[in-house]
């Protein structure tokens, strides 16, 4: 059997930066609340003519440019989003069409979990033979989605995007990967309005059901609860321990909920990886952000073994258990 190794890695950044001192003129906050009670210090959040698709066909693009692949080389797009251009068509088939690629391209939505059901799909489809090299793309533009007047969510999300090239090889890359669902928990964290069970009306427009509404310290908790059994779960499907771990690479949602899962793995703070002081929570994209920002910044070397997890909307969780082989940066 072949495996699925990461070949390449790339991100895309809108531009512009909300910082808190911007959210202070707007809701009724303070940058020492959210500094304290999330770590967020700022979030990029992408221009009126950017949009999912286009973001994650410029982490794309980085991604195939570093493992100089061009778009005829991929055969299969899988994107995990929670924030899709449309309903459909889907954001996997517009950065498809983006890239110049001809392959099939297919949204994986379970919410801030998107990124790790994707890497499953991409990886299944080269362990069975049926894809040689997959584009497995996290993209979002969630300020779309936000109530910009509600300081229990709007203080937390920003927008952004990163892609890896999986090649079918004789090398481990991808491990193991364990994903989790608990439906019953579907109310915490809904964007109620604009599909089929609650279509899109003036009424429900104006009491903002389109928009996130989410119980934060619901999340928090379930958060907290299942991250590191994930992350032993796939661990020990690698068969691997906490130990062999280099870095831990958590969905960026709370710096309490990485320190709180260092705590509970018995890890020092520091192999826990975040970035979210400088982008907030990007949803599907905050994995491959953080692959990347360690990627670039020469924080990975051959061998090393990354443990990544990710929770969310659904309830959905999931980890994935990495070796990096691709060389070092
Ligand atoms: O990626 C998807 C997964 N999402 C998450 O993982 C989010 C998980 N949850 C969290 O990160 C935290 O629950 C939050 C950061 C969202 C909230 O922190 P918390 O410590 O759970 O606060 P809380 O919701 O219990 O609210 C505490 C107080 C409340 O005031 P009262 O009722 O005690 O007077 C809130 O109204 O903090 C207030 N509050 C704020 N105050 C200033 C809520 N948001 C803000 C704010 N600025 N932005």
């Amino acid at each position: 059997m072949k495996h699925a190794a990461i070949v390449g890695i790339g991100a895309y950044l809108p531009e512009r930066r909300l910082t808190n001192a911007d959210l202070e003129r707007m809701v009724d906050t303070t940058d020492e609340w959210i500094v304290t009670r999330t770590g967020i210090r700022e979030r990029r959040i992408a221009a009126d003519h950017e949009t999912t698709s286009s973001l994650g066909a410029e982490a794309a693009r980085a991604a195939l440019g570093d493992a100089g692949l061009g778009p005829a080389d991929i055969d299969l797009i899988v994107l995990g989003t929670s924030s899709p251009d449309h309903i459909f068509p889907s954001t996997a088939a517009l950065v498809q069409a983006r890239l110049g690629c001809t392959c099939p391209a297919v949204d994986v939505m379970a919410a801030c979990t998107s990124f790790i059901y994707a890497l499953q799909h991409a990886t299944s489809s080269i362990e069975s033979g049926r894809a040689k090299r997959v584009l497995v793309i996290g993209a979002e533009v969630f300020s779309r989605l936000i109530d910009w007047t509600d300081r229990g969510t709007c203080v937390l999300f920003g927008d952004g995007a990163g892609a890896l090239v999986l090649e079918a090889s004789d090398e481990a890359g991808v491990l193991g990967i364990e994903l989790g669902a608990d439906g019953t928990g579907a109310d915490v964290l809904t964007v109620k309005a604009g599909g089929s069970a609650f279509p899109a009306t003036v009424e429900r427009i104006e009491a903002r059901e389109h928009l996130v509404q989410m119980a934060g310290s619901e999340v928090f908790k379930f958060a907290v609860r299942v991250i590191p059994e994930a992350v032993r779960a796939a661990l020990a499907s690698s068969d691997l321990s906490v130990a062999d771990a280099r870095w831990f690479i958590p969905h960026q949602a709370n710096q309490r909920i990485l320190d709180t899962m260092a705590d509970r793995l018995g890890v020092p703070h520091d192999r826990v990886f975040s970035n979210i002081a400088n982008l907030g929570n990007t949803s599907a994209a905050s994995i491959p952000l953080a692959m990347n920002d360690l990627y670039t910044t020469g924080n990975l070397r051959p061998g090393d073994v990354l443990a990544l997890v990710g929770f969310g909307a659904g309830l959905t969780w999931g980890a994935a258990v990495v070796r990096w082989t691709k060389g070092a940066r």
